[in-house]
């Protein structure tokens, strides 16, 4: 696994240390209103973040799960999204958190936050770790972001190519002849 990266682009140590601080800026803004709080990860890229994350919240929170799926080459964006799994829920008049990995063109986000947003909770708002400001949406900001990187293909940390790398503990660029 180690020999696929070909340099290490966030190392575990920063990624803890600003996740902590990603917690506390959460921890803000539900201070007054994290009662029924519903944290719906994005499946599966999320999952190594929001496990450290959701340990750094100091308040009672409840995990939503739903999956998306798209229809799409592994290393590649775009394409339509279906509903697999709908929410396991109900948000409505609750005050909702979605989670993801990464934001890139942003077409993952979008969607879900429509779908979401049609079941009237009383607020929604986004946490990324990584944004890809290149290709980032306008109308589309999130609340709570990690670190803005540039537009390479990165992996570890939960994010995958073609499914791998998920448990690689920082974040890497994957060696481009891999997904060339
Ligand atoms: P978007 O819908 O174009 O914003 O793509 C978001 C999804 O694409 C993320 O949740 C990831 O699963 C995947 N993705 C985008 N860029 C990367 C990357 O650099 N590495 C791994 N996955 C990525
Ligand atoms: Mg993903």
């Amino acid at each position: 696994m180690e020999s696929d990266i070909a340099r290490i682009l966030i190392p575990r140590d920063r990624i803890l240390e600003r996740v902590r601080e990603l917690a506390r800026g959460i921890d803000e803004t539900y201070r007054d209103s994290s009662e029924g709080l519903i944290i719906v990860p994005i499946l599966a890229g999320s999952i190594i973040f929001l496990a450290d994350l959701i340990r750094c919240l100091p308040f009672k929170m409840r995990i939503g799960l739903m999956t998306l799926s798209r229809y799409r080459g592994a290393a590649t964006t775009g394409g339509e999204t279906r509903l697999v799994q709908d929410l396991s829920l109900d948000i409505k008049g609750r005050h909702v958190l979605i989670v993801d990995d990464i934001l890139d063109s942003g077409g993952t986000l979008t969607a879900v936050r429509d779908h979401l947003m049609a079941r009237e909770p009383a607020s929604l708002r986004i946490c990324v770790l990584l944004r890809k400001t290149a290709r980032a949406p306008k109308d589309l900001v999130p609340d709570f972001v990690g670190f803005d990187i540039d537009d390479v293909f990165v992996v570890g940390y939960g994010l995958d190519y073609d499914g791998h790398y998920r448990n690689w503990p920082d974040i890497g660029v994957l060696r481009p002849e891999l997904y060339a």
